[in-house]
């Protein structure tokens, strides 16, 4: 399973389209929730995914299916939101961390100077991940905004 390394997606945006919503699809139920902080099912899935309009979608290819996603929309010219997910028998094998790498270094590219991710506060293994890019955080509600400065980020790189 660790050979898998995520890849930014190549595809024009109705087949990235198609690929999230199969991906949506095969989250549990509880992971959908934690993904779109509300209990999503079809039709929603399909309205959800056709109007994505993603900066850039990284993902994890296993046994042909695309099985860990991220997802970064572009907020202003320096600043994207980021959304992730691993289909849950995948989960727990470093999938999450090694995506988020990735984003922080594809994001970087693209021209961006800090990532936010929007998570509920119950969400230990994404607030582990936000924590690992020394990332700060604001509550709102029920949720938590992590902010990842990507100069901060790059000093954790290195290191
Ligand atoms: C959050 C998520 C993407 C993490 O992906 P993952 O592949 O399971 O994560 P990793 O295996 O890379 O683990 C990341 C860290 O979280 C920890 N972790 C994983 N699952 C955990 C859990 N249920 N409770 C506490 N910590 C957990 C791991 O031990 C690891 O910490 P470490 O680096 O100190 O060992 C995945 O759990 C998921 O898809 N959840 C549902 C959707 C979601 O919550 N998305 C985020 C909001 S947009």
């Amino acid at each position: 399973m660790s050979a898998c390394l995520p890849e930014r997606l190549p595809h024009p945006i109705i087949e990235i389209r198609q690929i999230l919503a199969g991906h949506y699809r095969r989250l549990s139920a509880r992971s959908r929730a934690l993904r779109f902080l509300s209990p999503i099912r079809e039709p929603g899935i399909e309205k959800l995914a056709s109007a994505a309009n993603p900066e850039f979608v990284l993902a994890v290819e296993i046994d042909g299916l695309n099985r860990a996603i991220l997802e970064a929309f572009r907020l202003s010219s320096t600043h994207a939101e980021i959304g992730l997910s691993v289909e849950d028998p995948f989960q727990g094998h470093g999938y999450g961390s090694r995506l988020l790498m990735a984003g922080i270094s594809e994001a970087r590219k693209a021209g961006f100077e800090s990532l936010s991710l929007f998570f509920s506060s119950q969400n230990k293994a994404t607030l582990k991940l936000c924590r690992a890019w020394k990332a700060t955080f604001e509550r709102e509600g029920g949720c938590l905004v992590a902010h990842i400065s990507l100069s901060r980020a790059s000093s954790i790189e290195s290191s």
